[in-house]
């Protein structure tokens, strides 16, 4: 039988940080290592420029950064193909021919892209492929006869609009279009990391991310600054590991080995959170602790960084050999696409 296909992808808008690698891009890689997938991870170069048409420095500029961070997490060209969506133009095709099976209402009532449109301050003056942006992503999972989309819980109304995409296409033109299925993290603190203020979202526009490529000394200082329980004012007092988000990431990231390593008078979270609420835990400790644990996830990324930034050019060669590779798969979809409407009036 054959595998079960594996998309999704990331907007080249910055580096990515811990929210992106706790959310989705750890869970990629296991995905990726088990072989059960055929996996496809790509940047979204054409949706970023969607709201930066006038800044393609920016997009250009993330986009080896995205692609830095993949291969430093772990993505494996050999198992995953990664690509760019800029050099697929069969996506661009795909999108035209999805665009009239959706209604300008359908898009305004999108809840993802209501959010993003009023964050932005568009109001009416929001570009057109902006607005559109989710049937272009509709085109993304379609072409590649995606099943299974590990996305974050904002982008469920974009698989949303992408199944009616499908169910729309597939009752005119006959069965062609596979429908897509979100995959979601199992792990609450994963699901959407906080910021290091204590803010819901780990975002770069809100400054308060630690990202992948940070260095030992910016990661210490992140963590040392980072948003706890406000009443917890002296060590004595009892504290509140809710809405804290010291614990928020330990529950994140913290494994029982961690406890073992660095702080063996717990034998894991759990003891660690009782003696918090208890009293007597100083924040600066369980600080300590959390920087250990992330800089033994932080410092392996960190190498594998360092040795791809010093061969940029086989970064770009692997985004060309995957973007050739994904391509000939978003052909054959094209083709089906255009004998199903009827245009195929020369073969
Ligand atoms: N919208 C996604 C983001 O904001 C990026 C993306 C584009 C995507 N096309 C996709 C994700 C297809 C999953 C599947 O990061």
């Amino acid at each position: 039988m054959a595998k079960k296909v594996i998309l999704t992808g990331d907007r080249p808008t910055g580096k990515l940080h811990l929210g992106h690698y706790v959310g989705s891009l750890k869970n990629r890689v296991i995905l990726q290592n088990t072989g059960d997938y055929d996996v496809y991870v790509f940047i979204a170069d054409l949706q970023a420029l969607t709201d930066n048409a006038r800044n393609p420095e920016k997009i250009r500029n993330s986009l080896i950064e995205v692609a830095l961070d993949y291969l430093s997490v772990g993505l494996d060209p050999q198992k995953t193909t990664i690509f760019v969506q800029s050099q697929i133009p069969e996506l661009t095709e795909l999108t035209v021919h999805y665009m009239n099976l959706v209604t300008l209402a359908r898009l305004k009532r999108n809840p993802t892209i209501k959010t993003e449109i009023k964050e932005r301050g568009f109001g009416e003056a929001v570009p057109v492929g902006f607005l559109a942006y989710p049937i272009s992503q509709a085109a993304d999972i379609t072409a590649f006869n995606a099943n299974l989309i590990p996305v974050g819980d904002d982008q469920l109304p974009l698989i949303e609009q992408c199944k009616e995409i499908v169910h729309s296409f597939n009752s005119i033109y006959g069965n062609v279009l596979v429908e897509p299925e979100a995959m979601l993290s199992q792990n609450k603190a994963c699901v959407r990391l906080p910021g290091i203020d204590g803010k819901a979202k780990m975002s770069k526009s809100l400054g308060n991310c630690i990202y992948l490529s940070d260095d030992k000394e910016t990661v210490k200082n992140k963590v040392m600054s980072m948003y706890t329980d406000p009443n917890h004012v002296k060590v004595e007092d009892p504290g509140n590991v809710e809405n804290n988000t010291v614990f928020t990431y330990l529950d994140a990231f913290a494994t029982d080995e961690h406890f073992k390593k660095y702080l063996n008078e717990y034998n894991n979270l759990d003891e660690l959170k009782e003696h918090y609420r208890r009293g007597g835990l100083g924040d600066v400790k369980v600080k300590k602790f959390l920087i250990n644990v992330l800089e033994d996830i932080l410092e392996p990324i960190r190498e594998k960084r360092s040795y791809y930034e010093k061969h940029i050019d086989l970064v770009y060669d692997m985004l060309s050999e995957g973007s050739k590779k994904a391509r000939i798969v978003a052909q054959e979809t094209l083709k089906k696409v255009r004998d199903a409407i009827g245009i195929n009036y020369f073969n």
